[in-house]
C-alpha cells in the first residue's frame, strides 16, 4: 500500500487523477473499465480527470464506468440516485455516452429481484474484464462502498442496510430524514478488492480517525476499509487533515519519493487481468 499526503484537497484530486489516468491509458486490447465512487471525496479527482481527458491523455469514449453502489428504492429520475449523481459530476461532464455508465440496480422490488440484479452486476463486471482502476472514498465509520462495519471481507455485490451514521452523513442531500434511503445495493469487499488497482481519496478532519484505523489498524470487518491492506496495488491519497492521526507519516513521505532517479512505485504498470503482481512484496517485506 502506498500513501501520498498532499497539502490541499485540490492537490489530492490532481495526484489521484494522475494515477487513475495513467493506469487507464495503459489498458490495451479491450475498453478500459473505471470503478466510480459517489460522494464529495472524488469530486476534485473527477474534475481533474476531465481536464486530463480534454488535454488528450487518452480518448475516454471507449471507457466503461462501474459504480460502487446505488440506493434502493429511489425513482430513476431522483436527483440523488447515484446514477444521476455520477452522470452530473463525472460522466456527462466528460462527455461520455450514458449507456457506458453501469450502476447496480436499486430499482427492483423485493429481495429476490434485488439479489438477482446484484448477481447480474457481478456478471457484468466479469464480462467487461474486471475493473482496471477503482476509485474509492471512505466513510467516517470506515465503510468502503456501502460495506458498513461488520461486512464480510469476501462479500460480493448485494443489498446492505445503511448504518444510522451513514444515513446521517448523507441526510444533507435529502429534504427529510424519512426520505434518506435505508438500504443500498453495493459491491462487496471481495468485489472491490478484485479490481487491479485501488485509488482511495480522503480529505478533511472528519475522515482522519477512519483513515488511521484503515491504514494502520488491524485488518478487520469492523473497519471495512482496512481491506486495502490486503490488496497488492492500493494507493491512498490524503490531504493533511485526513492524515492527521497517522503514526507512520515520515515513512510514507520518504517512500513516496521512490528510488533515487527512478519512478515512484505508483507509476508502475498495473498488472494484466489474472496475472500475479510481480512487484507484490514478499511476506515480511516491510515496504508493503
Ligand atoms: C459511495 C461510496 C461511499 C463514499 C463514502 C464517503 O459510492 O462508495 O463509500 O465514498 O461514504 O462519502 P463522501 O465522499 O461524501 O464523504
Amino acid at each position: 500500500m502506498e500513501v501520498m499526503i498532499c497539502p490541499t484537497a485540490q492537490e489530492v484530486g490532481e495526484r489521484a487523477a494522475d494515477l487513475v489516468g495513467a493506469a487507464l491509458a495503459r489498458v490495451s486490447g479491450r475498453p478500459p473499465t473505471l470503478g466510480l465512487a459517489t460522494g464529495s471525496s472524488p469530486l476534485n479527482l473527477y474534475a481533474a480527470l476531465g481536464r486530463r481527458f480534454r488535454s488528450g491523455l487518452m480518448d475516454p469514449r471507449a471507457l466503461h464506468g462501474l459504480a460502487l453502489d446505488e440506493y434502493v428504492g429511489l425513482p430513476a429520475d431522483h436527483p440523488e440516485s447515484y446514477r444521476n449523481v455520477l452522470l452530473r459530476t463525472a460522466w456527462d461532464v466528460w462527455g461520455l455516452a450514458p449507456e457506458r455508465l453501469h450502476v447496480p440496480d436499486g430499482s427492483a422490488r423485493g429481495e429476490v429481484a434485488l439479489a438477482a440484479g446484484a448477481r447480474a452486476y457481478e456478471d457484468l463486471i466479469a464480462a467487461l474484464g474486471g475493473v482496471d482502476v477503482q476509485i474509492l472514498g471512505i466513510g467516517a465509520n470506515g465503510h468502503l462502498g456501502f460495506n458498513e462495519p461488520g461486512s464480510s471481507l469476501r462479500s460480493r455485490t448485494r443489498v446492505k442496510r445503511l448504518s444510522d451514521r451513514t444515513r446521517r452523513d448523507n441526510a444533507r442531500f435529502f429534504p427529510s430524514w424519512e426520505e434518506v434511503p435505508a438500504h443500498c445495493v453495493t459491491q462487496g469487499l471481495g468485489t472491490i478488492t478484485d479490481a487491479r488497482r485501488l485509488v482511495l481519496v480522503a480529505t478533511g478532519d472528519q475522515k482522519a480517525r477512519a483513515v488511521a484505523d484503515a491504514l494502520e489498524g488491524p485488518l478487520t470487518a469492523s473497519c471495512p476499509a482496512s481491506v486495502l491492506q490486503w490488496h497488492p496495488d492500493a494507493v491512498v491519497v490524503l490531504d493533511e487533515r485526513a492524515a492527521a492521526f497517522l503514526q507512520n507519516r515520515s515513512y510514507y513521505d520518504a517512500a513516496a519519493q521512490g528510488l533515487p532517479g527512478g519512478e515512484a512505485a505508483s507509476a508502475r504498470e498495473p498488472r494484466p487481468a489474472g496475472e500475479p503482481d510481480p512487484a507484490a512484496p514478499a511476506p515480511g517485506d516491510e515496504r508493503s
